[in-house]
């Protein structure tokens, strides 16, 4: 039997104390949603959260697809995930940090409250942030991001996670849509032993900006920073001044947690806005249901709080369940590629999150590693960003997990907040490679063009029929742009249904695969670009008249960037070769380096329909070395195609 066919049971003795035990259960739980929604989710709701007022009603649509959950309740995300766990956690380790360097330290339950607390009164007492105020955190993976991120909830503030390795025009343009008043920063942090900066891109965002009144810094790297007076205060002064306790505002179910830029298939990034009652209640039960974590367990997820994937299983999932959460500042491949593993045996760490992209990098670069370190603790592996192809998934499955332990490939995304289709660990037989079932509560179904759920092996739309409580509530500031981009493409029994940008496909058994994305996004590295966003960044090099990027496979990254360029003036291959080098190099700038280009060819006309609309499927196929399938001959100009493969074929850069 071929690997891909083959079916992985769950291992008998870890079910045995799963808390979901076998597949009766599964789907008794998916029985009880899809039987009695609301009081499906109401009893979860009531039973997971720590409410100061309890809500009255669960599920509102009358006004869909802007929904409320759990009206009139009350609760406070920090209080969630730090004060309710001070009765009986007090001296747990709430969060394990390993630094580059190999220093570590342990922050227990408490520690972590003195430390939000402080936090909050220092940007309430000297930074005057209130409820609803926006708060940018451009932050290295260091504690200081965790509480930062507590301290805005604690207060009812609003943050906006900016990945690190997004250039200062990324920053500024977040920022700005966010209109938010403070910024936190660090000088820096280390990698790979040495240290790097980030500052200095705060001071470059923001020099044109009037909105920012203040920019926190967490001193980390201690490298010499330029210090703006009356807008840059050191974290670690003002923090002394501060006392361990400040007093959790109240909020309702549906105001505000956090803003989160993501890129979509057009336009600029759009902020996902996730509210506060649904976002922490399913963050907390997919930790529980598809981590299985223990009373003694030690997870780590090796995301940056940058990306969603940090904020739900590094941060607001693990906490708010009581869990001890690692965090880590380095690079997996340094100094070697046992890093990993090497931190697994030290942190007797139980479960690992990771991107493909990262199995990937540590399966070429350390093949053997995992077999030189005691990584026994280990009990669920898991997966999420991107398709992990079988041959990372079986040496994930042997080597890593010693053939014992369940992989998780959990498909989800910004906007649905938390894990949507997952195995859980001690229930669902595995197919490698495969996302498997929604989770119980979550209606994703796979649609054809008409509505009518895909035949078995027939490619349509993943879709989440009915609202759940951790989904986006709003694209910030644009409620237009947050009905169009997620319920006008696809309908169920003619209503708008949320429809994920991803194809799927069901097998014989009802298995779910992902197919990949069915509109214009990239996904490099498991991280989300849109091409839009890199064709607006390339076309603000003077030299360049048109510009269509597209997806191509990639060994490691699963996908790299591909860039058809017509340029102005015509010139000669040597200043090509300089042109290439100066459009990643306003990429970089632009954008950051997630997106720079693996490929750019310069062509003299891009494949247009009649209407002027560019033929990106055409371009998809020639990057790919495929043939093209698409008639040509309907196109403005049919003779494009073939003097692009013929350069293609023969200059690529
Ligand atoms: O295309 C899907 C892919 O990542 C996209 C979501 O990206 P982002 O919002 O950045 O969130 C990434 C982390 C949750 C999806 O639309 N994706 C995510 N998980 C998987 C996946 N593709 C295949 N398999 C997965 N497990």
């Amino acid at each position: 039997m071929s690997q891909e066919k083959q079916v992985f049971h769950p291992n008998r003795e870890f079910a045995e104390t799963a808390r979901i035990k076998n597949m009766c259960e599964f789907e008794n739980l998916t029985r009880f949603a899809q039987e009695d929604y609301e009081g499906f989710w109401g009893k979860f709701a009531e039973e997971k959260i720590e409410w100061s007022q309890p809500f009255t009603n669960v599920l509102d649509e009358s006004n869909a697809p802007f929904v409320k959950w759990f009206e009139n309740g009350k609760l406070n995300v920090s209080t969630q995930c730090v004060d309710r766990h001070l009765v009986d956690k007090k001296n747990k380790a709430a969060i394990i940090f390993e630094g580059d360097r190999g220093d570590s330290e342990i922050i227990t339950y408490l520690q972590l409250s003195q430390n939000v607390n402080k936090f909050a009164n220092l940007l309430k007492n000297q930074f005057n942030v209130k409820k609803g105020d926006r708060v940018v955190i451009y932050m290295p993976m260091i504690p200081e991001a965790a509480y930062a991120m507590l301290a805005c909830a604690r207060l009812g503030a609003i943050h906006s996670i900016v990945f690190g390795g997004f250039s200062a025009e990324a920053l500024k343009d977040r920022v700005e849509d966010a209109e938010a008043k403070v910024v936190i920063t660090a000088d820096g942090a280390f990698r790979k032993s040495k240290p790097y900066m980030l500052k200095p891109v705060v001071d470059t965002a923001l020099k044109d900006v009037t909105i920012v009144e203040k920019v926190l810094v967490v001193e980390r790297n201690h490298e010499e920073i330029e210090w703006v007076a009356g807008r840059d205060y050191s974290y670690n002064e003002l923090i002394k001044n501060e006392n361990a306790h400040c007093e959790a505002e109240e909020m309702d179910s549906e105001d505000p947690l956090f803003l989160l830029y993501t890129s979509g298939s057009t336009g600029k990034p759009k902020g996902v806005q996730h509210n506060s009652a649904g976002y922490i209640l399913w963050a907390q039960m997919t930790m529980e249901w598809v981590f299985d974590v223990k009373e003694d367990d030690t997870y780590w997820c090796t995301a940056d709080i940058g990306w969603i994937t940090g904020h739900t299983y590094i941060v607001y999932g693990p906490l708010a369940m009581g869990a001890t959460t690692v965090m880590f500042e380095g690079v997996p491949t340094y100094p070697d590629a046992g890093r990993p593993w090497a931190m697994v045996e030290k942190h007797r760490i139980n479960q690992f999150y990771t991107a493909p992209t990262a199995i990937r990098v540590l399966h070429k670069m350390g093949e053997d590693e995992p077999g030189k370190y005691d990584i026994s603790s280990l009990k669920v592996l898991g997966t999420v960003g991107e398709p992990i192809d079988p041959p990372a998934w079986k040496w994930y499955y042997e080597s890593v997990g010693n053939s014992k332990c369940a992989i998780v490939d959990t498909y989800w995304q910004t906007e649905t907040g938390g894990h949507m289709i997952s195995p859980v660990p001690g229930a669902t037989p595995i197919k490698p490679a495969c996302a498997t079932f929604a989770l119980p509560g979550i209606m994703a179904e796979i649609l054809d063009d008409d509505g009518k759920k895909a035949a078995v092996g027939e490619k349509g739309k993943l879709c989440i029929t009915r609202p759940w409580p951790s989904q986006i509530r709003n694209v910030w500031g644009d409620e237009d742009r947050y009905v169009s981009s997620y319920f006008g493409d696809a309908t169920k029994d003619g209503k708008p249904v949320y429809f994920s940008g991803d194809g799927a496909v069901y097998d014989e058994d009802g298995y779910i695969t992902i197919t990949g994305r069915m509109d214009d996004v990239i996904n490099v590295s498991g991280h989300r670009m849109g091409t839009a966003e890199v064709e607006a960044a390339i076309k603000k090099h003077d030299n360049v008249a048109e510009v269509a990027v597209v997806g191509k496979p990639h060994d490691l990254k699963g996908e790299g960037i591909f860039a058809y360029v017509v340029l102005k003036s015509e010139d000669t291959m040597a200043e090509e070769m300089e042109m290439a080098k100066e459009i990643n190099g306003v990429i970089k700038v632009e954008i950051g380096n997630i997106a720079l280009c693996d490929n750019i060819v310069f062509v003299d006309g891009l494949p247009k329909t009649r209407s002027g609309k560019v033929m990106r499927r055409i371009l998809r196929a020639i990057a790919k070395g495929e043939e093209i399938t698409q008639d040509t001959s309907t196109l403005e100009d049919p003779s494009v195609v073939g003097k692009i493969e013929e350069i293609v074929n023969s200059c690529i850069l």
